[in-house]
């Protein structure tokens, strides 16, 4: 074990008794596999604004933030007032609710692609509706994707999102899952036009407009310009996966941020403020097929059907809240871009003085420091990701160490919050300079 899991050891004997009853009750000791850390995770009994404490009383400052969900902070004022106030109107009703359609009107009035909008519980869930959304619609099957591109665990795209990218992402998918999916590198334009083209009964390109798990990737100026001209001239869909961007990059997303409006929107994380949430919403002709009483070809529309928790009045009076809170703190967004952007600059600064080269990647509020193995300057796709840098270093090496330094990220960076401050920064980066200095110590 090395020195830095040792000290963690030390540290959490608590997580380590844990871990160990979590194995033997669940397999792998998690219930979602980003969670399993080496030699085994943290447990966390408690949160509030930008803080996390640990079973062993252990505070850290969070910019995982709830996997990206909160951005307005854990438990934040606004949000557990409403839920509060739902408790004692009931937890579950099953059956539609008003609390739904404000939700439903306020996506459309923030979101510009958004003319209509059908909820579902979890990220994976939408961008699988998506698909078959745009595949119902188009009445095609192939569907074009980035590399690396993560949409969650749902088998539809499950395919390309890990190096060596050709392979099955697992043990158990039908024999055909991968095809009827195709992928382009992420920024390479002059590809994805040639993939688009060269695609025969294309439904729809799917991608995040940042690429999130992927690297933490802003799109170059005009790539996500060419997904749209290139699928408008083959009639084919253009999904955004903004389950990250969605009212990350301002209450518009990426696509306000950018100024490039997808046919297909999936949302999740931030609109359910901190409860299970996710979204398909779209262009009015293209939602229509979702609909009961749509259009139908062969008897059959486009199932979204839902499920037991689809607009559970909980995570729709959390979303509410949430979306209400951002409609009157829009300034904040500013705050946090330009916080973010001196956390990486700086960040840059600190890994350089150490001598660790490294890569920081994201945009406005997301970071992520990449750990070289070859020399690059930058990281334009999954695929330099893959060739360039070591995420092992990031996901375990400097997870540890940070949260030994008292600081909680995820492959090697994370997000701010509202309740992030300037000081939060200089505390971030006086612990990156000791795990940095570590780091090119253990290496050396
Ligand atoms: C871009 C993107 N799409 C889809 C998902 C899947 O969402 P969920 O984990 O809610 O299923 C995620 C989750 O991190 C994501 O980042």
């Amino acid at each position: 074990m090395s020195d830095f899991q040792e000290e963690y050891v030390l540290r959490h004997p608590r997580s380590q008794e844990l871990y160990d009853r979590a194995s033997a009750a669940m397999p792998g000791g998690v219930s979602h596999n980003l969670r399993f850390f080496p030699p085994y995770p943290l447990f966390v009994e408690w949160a509030s604004g930008n803080r996390l404490r640990d079973v062993e009383g252990n505070e850290y400052v969070d910019y995982w933030m709830g996997h990206l969900a909160l951005i307005l902070g854990h438990t934040p004022p606004p949000v557990m007032e409403a839920l509060r106030a739902q408790l004692d109107h009931g937890l579950q009703w099953g059956v539609v609710n008003p609390l739904a359609v404000k939700l439903a009107e306020r996506v459309k009035r923030h979101v510009p692609c958004a003319e209509g909008v059908r909820f579902c519980v979890t990220g994976a869930e939408a961008t699988m509706y998506a698909v078959r959304t745009a595949r119902g619609y188009t009445g095609r099957s192939q569907v074009l994707k980035a590399t690396g591109g993560w949409h969650g665990y749902s088998t539809d795209l499950l395919a390309a999102v890990h190096p060596p990218f050709d392979r099955p992402e697992s043990l158990g998918l039908p024999p055909d899952a991968a095809g009827g999916i195709g992928t382009f590198s992420f920024n390479d334009a002059e590809g994805a036009t040639e993939a688009i083209r060269g695609t025969k009964d294309l439904a729809a390109v799917i991608v995040e407009p940042v690429l999130g798990a992927g690297g933490g990737i802003p799109p170059e100026p005009g790539f996500l310009e060419v997904l749209r001209e290139e699928t408008e001239a083959k009639d084919a869909l253009l999904i955004f996966d903004e389950i990250i961007t969605g009212f990350r990059l301002g209450l518009g997303g990426a696509q306000g941020f950018y100024g490039v409006t997808p046919d297909l929107v999936t949302l999740g994380k931030i609109l359910g403020g901190g409860l299970p949430l996710g979204a398909v919403a779209g262009k009015e002709e293209v939602m229509a097929w979702t609909s009961v009483l749509g259009p139908k070809r062969d008897g059959l529309g486009v199932v979204v059907g839902g499920g037991t928790f689809s607009s559970n009045p909980m995570t729709m009076r959390a979303g509410l809240a949430t979306l209400e809170h951002l409609e009157t703190h829009q300034e904040e967004y500013e705050k946090i871009g330009r916080m973010g952007k001196a956390l990486r600059e700086q960040a840059r600064e600190v890994l350089a003085v150490q001598g660790v080269p490294a890569v920081v990647t994201g945009l406005e509020s997301l970071f992520q420091i990449h750990f070289l193995k070859e020399d690059t300057k930058v990281l334009r796709s999954a695929e330099d990701v893959h060739r360039y840098t070591d995420p092992r270093r990031g996901g375990e090496e400097f997870k540890v160490r940070m949260l030994n330094e008292g600081v909680h990220t995820m492959h090697g960076g994370g997000c701010l919050s509202f309740v992030h401050s300037g000081s939060d920064i200089r505390g971030f980066l006086e612990a990156l300079a000791v795990v940095a200095g570590a780091m090119a110590g253990a290496k050396g």
